[in-house]
């Protein structure tokens, strides 16, 4: 794998980021993006893409672990300018599950992508890609979305905790794929589920419902210091997920989901 597995030129020429901050290495996509939202300038959606992160970070303090041939990259999106309220900016993140399993699905035809909410993707029961979504607190107006899907990098050569609970494009479809070409199908997705999510709310629910792998499942979330746990009937229209307890049904605007079976 080079240190520029990506067409520079073509993602430019897409139309569909206003700017692209190529790293071959980089401590955290997001990190950089905290530092870059600041700058009132800056054209977005502003696309920081990496080759290679030392110090990738996950939800909650979890790191990011992604070896050569992964697809890392964050999105600084003017969420202001969508006209979105503030609180409705985390269904932000739920259109970028969706808009990963669309461009996982072109890739790989015959596989069903789904979303373990609020936005990891899994393929084949386990988890392909993740996604990070952060408000810098001094950059009003700004989020960022921080993507990780495992690509061409095989979870073969992971760490073997992971190796159990996650797996990569390539691992499922035992083929390489071309960099560039996923990053612009996931680019190409959002912003479709994104209009979706702005223009047609019921449709673009629907449509990320159809995709929930947690609907109909027993699942346990954490959130604070709260545990919640009762079967799974998908999310509601705003995002929340809704489980039907002994005590009636939650909704929850966050949380990490502990275990799902
Ligand atoms: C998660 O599953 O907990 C979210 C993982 C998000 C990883 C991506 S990789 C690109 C961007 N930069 C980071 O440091 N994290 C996100």
């Amino acid at each position: 794998m080079t240190s520029q597995p990506f067409d520079l030129n073509r993602i430019r020429s897409s139309g569909l980021v206003r700017e692209v901050e190529f790293h071959a290495e980089i401590g955290s996509t997001n990190d950089r993006a905290m530092e870059l939202a600041r700058d009132r300038t800056l054209e977005c959606p502003f696309l920081i893409l990496a080759a290679r992160q030392i110090s990738g970070r996950g939800r909650g303090s979890n790191r990011w672990w992604s070896g050569p041939g992964a697809l890392m990259f964050t999105l600084i999106l003017d969420a202001r300018g969508t006209n979105l309220p503030t609180e409705r900016w985390p269904q932000l993140a739920l259109a970028a599950g969706g808009a990963v399993c669309q461009a996982i699905e072109r890739a790989i035809p015959d596989v069903d992508a789904r979303v373990k909410w609020p936005n990891d993707v899994y393929l084949t029961g386990k988890k392909t890609a993740g996604i990070l979504a952060e408000v810098p607190s001094d950059a009003a107006g700004r989020l960022l979305v921080g993507i990780g899907i495992n690509v061409n990098n095989s979870l073969a050569a992971a760490p073997l905790e992971l190796t159990q609970t996650a797996t990569s494009m390539t691992d499922v479809a035992h083929q390489t794929f071309d960099l560039t070409e996923v990053l612009l199908a996931a680019l190409a997705s959002f912003a479709e589920w994104r209009n979706k999510l702005l223009h047609d709310p019921p449709a673009f629910f629907e449509q990320w419902r159809m995709r929930c792998l947690l609907t109909d499942k027993k699942v346990c979330v954490r959130d604070g210091s709260r545990q919640i746990s009762g079967d799974c009937q998908g999310i509601d229209d705003s995002g929340r997920l809704k489980l039907a307890t002994p005590a009636g049904i939650e909704r929850l605007l966050s949380g990490t989901v502990v275990s799902f079976e």
